[in-house]
Parts: structure tokens; C-alpha cells; sequence
């Protein structure tokens, strides 16, 4: 039985990894992305995965987006809940903009598509959840309570529907991914990454976004159907928790 899997903003960073990971493991995927046109239509060429743009923060354009690749491709067994952006700022500098937009986009995202296919999933008696959060959403980071807290919520929701989905073959995990070779760390000041971050990660280096999708990968797995409600922490190092 070929799989769906739908992968939100697919097509860039550790989603455009995640995606082509799904893709090679023989899923049939849909990529969602929200502005960056030119670089979704670039994927769509190179991979041959169809993309979806809408904005992951409203629940309405999310229903219209879960319903057209269902139309598609046929009902999502798979959900990656991946989308994320950073509005990064100290509290004492954070206006109420920066905070609404992190927490719509990062963790209401996580809300709106896992409501939209968890009928559908408890129907078919199978999904697999896998929510995308960070290591700052275990360890706090400074600069980025909202981050944190949008990440840290993504942790009790996977807990609790991790519960709700067990009887129904439904598995609900999340990947913490420490700081992966991405845009959105280029992001991060180069003095700050160099002097405060990197020599805080033991491996040494930052990650690759195919680290992370190969953990995503192995979480999808209809094998992996014993192994829900888990955090598995993707960073070399830098945050180990018992
Ligand atoms: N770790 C340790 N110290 C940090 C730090 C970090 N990650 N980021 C900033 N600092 C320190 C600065 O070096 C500075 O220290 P000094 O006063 O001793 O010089 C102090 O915090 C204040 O920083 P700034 O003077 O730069 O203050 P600012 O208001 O201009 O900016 C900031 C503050 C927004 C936190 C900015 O420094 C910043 O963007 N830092 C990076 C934050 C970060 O790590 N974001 C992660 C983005 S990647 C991501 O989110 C993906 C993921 O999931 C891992």
C-alpha cells in the first residue's frame, strides 16, 4: 500500500529534506509551503513532489489545503508537522507581533492540521504524527520565548495525543532537532553562533537537514507503530536529557 504523506514548509530547510526522504521511501508526498514561491516551484520541478501553499496558522485555509491533497492523492496516513519560523528578540524587546505570529505559525499550525486529519486517521485505524519541534523547545533559549514556548507546547500536545491515538494505530512523536545547517540558523548573528553556540555542540558541527529527515523517516515507519509520545532529541549533543 503506497502511504500519503503531507510535509509542512516542505519545500525548503529540514522540510525539503524531510519531504525527498519520504518521497525515495516510496510515500506518495504533498509538500505545503506558505510565501517562498520561486523556491516551491523550483522543488516542485526537481523532485516531482506536487506543493500546496497556504498559511499553516488558519484553520480555514488549512481544511481547504488537507481537503485538496486528500482529493489528490487519497487520505494522509502521515503528518509532519513541520513549518516554523523564528521572530527572535530578548522579552524586554519582543513586541506582541513577534510573539502571535511565532505561536500561530509554530504550534496553532499543530493544532489545525492534526485536527484536520485525525478523523481520518482513527477511521482508517493508522497515522503516524510526527511533530517537528527543537532543542530550545527543551532547554529555553535566550532571545526566543516564544520559540521555546511554541516548541515546548508541541511537546505536551504529542503527549496527550499520543494517548488519545494509541488504541487507533495512531503514533504521535516529535524530533527536537539541535541547530541544523539551515537558513533560518544563517539567521542567527555570526559572532553568536560561533562563540556561544558551536562550541556548546560535542559532535562539533551543526546538523544536516538529512539527519533530521532520516529520523523523520524512521518514525513514519509502519514498524515504528510501538514507539509513540517520545521525543527523540536530534543534536549532537548539545542538550541531553535523561
Ligand atoms: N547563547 C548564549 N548567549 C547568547 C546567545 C546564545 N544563543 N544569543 C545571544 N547571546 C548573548 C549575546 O552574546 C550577548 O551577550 P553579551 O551581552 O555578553 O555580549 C547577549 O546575549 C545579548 O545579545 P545581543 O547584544 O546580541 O542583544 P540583542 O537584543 O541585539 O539580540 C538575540 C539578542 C535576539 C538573542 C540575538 O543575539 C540572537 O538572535 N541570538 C541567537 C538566538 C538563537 O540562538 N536563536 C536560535 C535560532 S535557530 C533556531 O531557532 C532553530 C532551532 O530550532 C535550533
Amino acid at each position: 500500500m503506497t502511504r500519503v504523506a503531507v510535509v509542512t514548509g516542505g519545500t525548503r530547510g529540514i522540510g525539503h529534506a524531510i519531504s525527498i526522504a519520504l518521497k525515495n521511501k516510496g510515500y506518495r508526498v504533498a509538500a505545503n509551503y506558505a510565501g517562498n514561491d520561486a523556491a516551491a516551484q523550483q522543488f516542485q520541478v526537481e523532485t516531482g513532489i506536487p506543493v500546496y501553499k497556504w498559511n499553516v496558522g488558519d484553520y480555514d485555509a488549512c481544511a481547504k489545503g488537507v481537503a485538496e491533497i486528500t482529493k489528490a492523492l487519497g487520505p494522509i496516513d502521515v503528518l509532519v508537522n513541520n513549518a516554523g519560523i523564528t521572530r527572535d528578540a530578548m522579552l524586554h524587546k519582543m513586541t506582541p507581533e513577534q510573539w502571535r505570529e511565532v505561536i500561530s505559525v509554530d504550534l496553532d499550525s499543530v493544532f489545525n492540521m492534526s485536527r484536520l486529519v485525525i478523523d481520518s486517521m482513527r477511521a482508517r485505524s493508522f497515522g503516524r504524527i510526527i511533530n517537528i519541534s527543537s532543542i530550545n523547545g527543551r532547554k529555553g533559549q535566550m532571545g526566543q520565548t516564544n520559540y521555546s514556548a511554541a516548541k515546548a507546547g508541541m511537546h505536551g500536545f504529542t503527549k496527550a495525543l499520543a494517548f488519545e491515538g494509541a488504541a487507533k494505530g495512531i503514533t504521535v512523536n516529535t524530533i527536537a532537532p539541535g541547530y541544523i545547517n539551515t537558513e533560518m540558523v544563517a539567521a542567527v548573528p555570526k559572532e553568536v553562533l560561533e562563540s556561544k553556540i558551536l562550541p556548546q555542540i560535542p559532535v562539533g558541527r551543526l546538523g544536516t537537514v538529512e539527519e533530521i529527515a532520516r529520523a523523520v523517516a524512521f518514525l513514519a515507519a509502519d514498524e515504528a507503530g510501538f514507539i509513540t509520545g517520545a521525543c527523540l532529541d536530534v543534536n549532537g549533543g548539545h542538550y541531553i536529557a535523561v
